[in-house]
Parts: C-alpha cells; structure tokens; sequence
C-alpha cells in the first residue's frame, strides 16, 4: 500500500512533463522536460529554494563537451546569475559518458538555486548547452513563480 502511493506521488509529480519556451528557431528544442511538482508554466518556487529539472534531448552534434549556460531574466531585464558550478559541465550531469554521436538521446538532471527580490515575480530561467566549438546542442526557457 505504502508502495503503491509512493508510485503514484512519483508518478503524479516527476514524469509529466511540461511546456516550456523555445530559445528560437536557431536552437534545437529538448523532446522532453520534467519540473517536479510542475504540470504548467509559471512553476512554483519558494524563494532561495533549488528548482530542479529533468531535460531529455538529442544531441543535435557529435560533441566530447556540452557546457550549460543558465541566465534569468525579470520581464525585459538580465538578472545577475551566475551559472551554478556543479551545472557547468553537462557531461556530469547525464545519464550517458561523454562524447555523445550525433542523435544521441540523453537526460539531463540538475538543480538551479531561484532567489530574487521580490515574491509573486515570474523569473524566466533560460538554460542553453553547447557543445564543442560553442555549436548550439539544445535550449529551452522556464517560468519560475517566486513563493513565500
Ligand atoms: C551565457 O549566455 C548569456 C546570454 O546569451 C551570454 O551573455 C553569456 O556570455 C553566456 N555565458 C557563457 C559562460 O557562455
Ligand atoms: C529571497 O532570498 C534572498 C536571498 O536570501 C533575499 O535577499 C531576498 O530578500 C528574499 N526575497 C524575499 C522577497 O524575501
């Protein structure tokens, strides 16, 4: 019994997965991503609280790197943000070894820290990896609710 509704606590909070925003037609987009807790943009989180991901993708080069970028954005304003240092290297972070073959599908797992200013703001955290020679690998953009 206790199984059972750890399964579907699982189910109900990890494996739907949610729209999110294109970076643009110049990025491929992931097939995939899963926000715990999150069916639907904007997704809810406390302040100075991590907001986790899951992002599946294939890989759209050949590559033996795969750097992630994380910028946040307030409406038409760049949030200072530093990409967090245990995200940088994608490569550590997917289910798979490094180098990936063109086509390669993988997952992403991580966790991104949110703090701003103010509760009740829509940060939009964009997320972009890059693989070798800085080639576009895949993109996506989140809405993320500050909470109290
Ligand atoms: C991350 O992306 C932003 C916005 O596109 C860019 O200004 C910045 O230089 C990038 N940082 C790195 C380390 O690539
Ligand atoms: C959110 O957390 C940051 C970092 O601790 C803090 O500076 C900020 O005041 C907090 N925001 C609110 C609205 O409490």
């Amino acid at each position: 019994m206790v199984k059972a509704i750890f399964l579907l606590s699982f189910l109900a909070t990890a494996v739907i997965a949610v729209e999110v925003h294109r970076c643009g037609d110049a990025y491929p987009h992931p097939t995939a991503v899963v926000i715990p807790g999150c069916n639907a943009m904007p997704c809810p989180v406390p302040n100075n609280s991590d907001f986790s991901f899951a992002v599946e993708f294939e890989s759209s080069i050949a590559t033996n790197s795969l750097a992630v970028n994380v910028t946040a954005s307030l409406g038409p304003f760049n949030l200072p943000y530093d990409t967090p240092e245990h995200l940088r290297d994608g490569c550590a972070n997917i289910d798979a070894n490094c180098p990936l073959t063109a086509g390669q599908r993988v997952t992403m797992r991580g966790t991104a820290p949110v703090e701003a200013p103010i509760i009740g703001v829509t940060v939009r955290m964009r997320f972009e990896i890059t693989g070798d020679s800085a080639q576009k690998v895949v993109c996506f953009a989140a809405d993320v609710r500050l909470v109290a």
